[in-house]
């Protein structure tokens, strides 16, 4: 269940409830949820050096102020291996100098997110964390459902738990020093969104006339309030409701493989999103006018609708889509739009439907 209070949104998951705070001072946000809820755990942020360098001044007087020690990972998804969660976990047994008193707060986008939140379910079998995602795409998706994980050789995310934080702390200020490509990427997620559950979202941003007129408050809370709907309700995906999240993503993951991650994840989902709308018209599940409206919206924030792929790429295309565990005796799983605000599931769509 999620409720609304004080401009907080309320996750009730089945192990706890927990806030996610739109903040305009994540410091002081913290401080005051740390001093009534944490401590006296001692406290160990996870950020990387690129944040640190741009916030540093605020993430000091947080550890200052509550005696955080901070560990430092490197910056990239390359932070999410086995070797990298061997030392962040060494560094918490270092600084756990009373038995089950450490929190972990962990600032960065969805690599440091992903990272620190599966330390922080491991280590002792799960201690608190709190989340404050500072990309577009951590704040409305990786940061809010508790799902955390690491990559090995043989593919992302194959080793992780759920672990729901303690807190989510949403503060606008960190999308004034995101590269303007993270920001496009956290948006194509969002328009998803709006696709997939909210007709209200898509025309706030129907009704702006480019990136720098989004109200991001509210965009981002309707955004995350969307999302931990859906999770709440769906806590460990045994329902398949959280299933409608990938809306987008069958397609858009295959593109990814394709082109060895050269097209990046926010930017094929919004080329995966346009594919399925397309097979919906097709079938006659959609108007074509919800593809009309949603090429329009991709194409204001400079987001592409279709990819030009060699033979080589399209052979890996189909390959990736094949192997993909929705796709099982020719026929695949797919999350289709009915109108704008509503999706279904469609599971016999074929080969021959989808237009590469
Ligand atoms: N757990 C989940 O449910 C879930 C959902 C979606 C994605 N993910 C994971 O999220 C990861 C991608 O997250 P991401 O897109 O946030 O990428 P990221 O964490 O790599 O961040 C992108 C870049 O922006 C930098 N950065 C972060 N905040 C910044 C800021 N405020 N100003 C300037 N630079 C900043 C980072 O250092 C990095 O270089 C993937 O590993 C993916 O698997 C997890
Ligand atoms: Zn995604």
């Amino acid at each position: 269940m999620v409720y609304r209070e004080n401009n907080n949104i309320y996750v009730k998951t089945s192990e706890k409830t927990y806030p996610i705070i739109l903040s305009s001072d994540f410091a002081k946000t913290i401080i005051d949820f740390y001093k009534e809820n944490l401590f006296p755990r001692v406290a160990v942020i996870v950020t990387n050096r690129t944040i640190f360098r741009l916030w540093r001044s605020k993430i000091d007087r947080l550890s200052s102020l509550i005696g955080a020690e901070i560990v430092f990972v490197p910056d990239s998804e390359k932070a999410k291996s086995l070797e990298t969660y061997d030392k962040l976990v060494n560094s918490l047994a270092h600084y756990d100098e009373r038995k089950s008193s450490l929190a972990v707060i962990a600032i960065g986008g969805g690599v440091v997110g992903d990272l620190a939140g599966f330390a922080a379910g491991t280590y002792r079998r799960g201690i608190p964390i709190i989340q404050v995602p500072t990309t577009l795409l951590a704040q409305i998706d990786s940061s809010i459902g508790g799902k955390t994980a690491i990559n090995l050789q043989a593919g992302k995310n194959l080793i992780g738990v759920y672990h729901q934080p303690d807190c989510v702390v949403l503060d606008m200020r960190f999308l004034s020093t995101l590269k303007e490509e993270n920001l496009k990427e956290g948006l194509a997620e969002g328009i998803k969104y709006g696709v997939i559950r909210s007709p209200a979202l898509f025309s706030m941003l129907e009704e702006v006339a480019d990136m720098d007129q989004i109200d991001w408050p509210s965009f981002v809370g309707e955004c995350a309030a969307i999302k931990a709907r859906v999770v709440s309700r769906d806590e460990k995906e045994s329902r398949g409701l959280r299933y409608i999240l990938n809306f987008g993503h069958t397609i858009g993951h295959a593109i990814e493989v394709a082109t060895d991650n050269r097209i990046s994840h926010g930017i094929a989902v919004a080329i995966g999103m346009v594919k399925a709308t397309e097979i919906a018209c097709r079938l006659g599940i959609c108007r074509h006018t919800t593809l009309v409206r949603l090429l329009r919206l991709l194409d204001k924030f400079s987001l592409p609708s279709d990819i030009k792929m060699d033979a080589s790429q399209k052979r890996r295309f189909w390959r990736a889509l094949m192997r993909d565990k929705k796709f099982s005796s020719g026929k695949m799983k797919f999350i289709l739009p009915v109108r704008i605000g509503a999706v279904r599931v469609v599971d016999n769509i074929t080969r021959d439907m989808i237009r590469i």
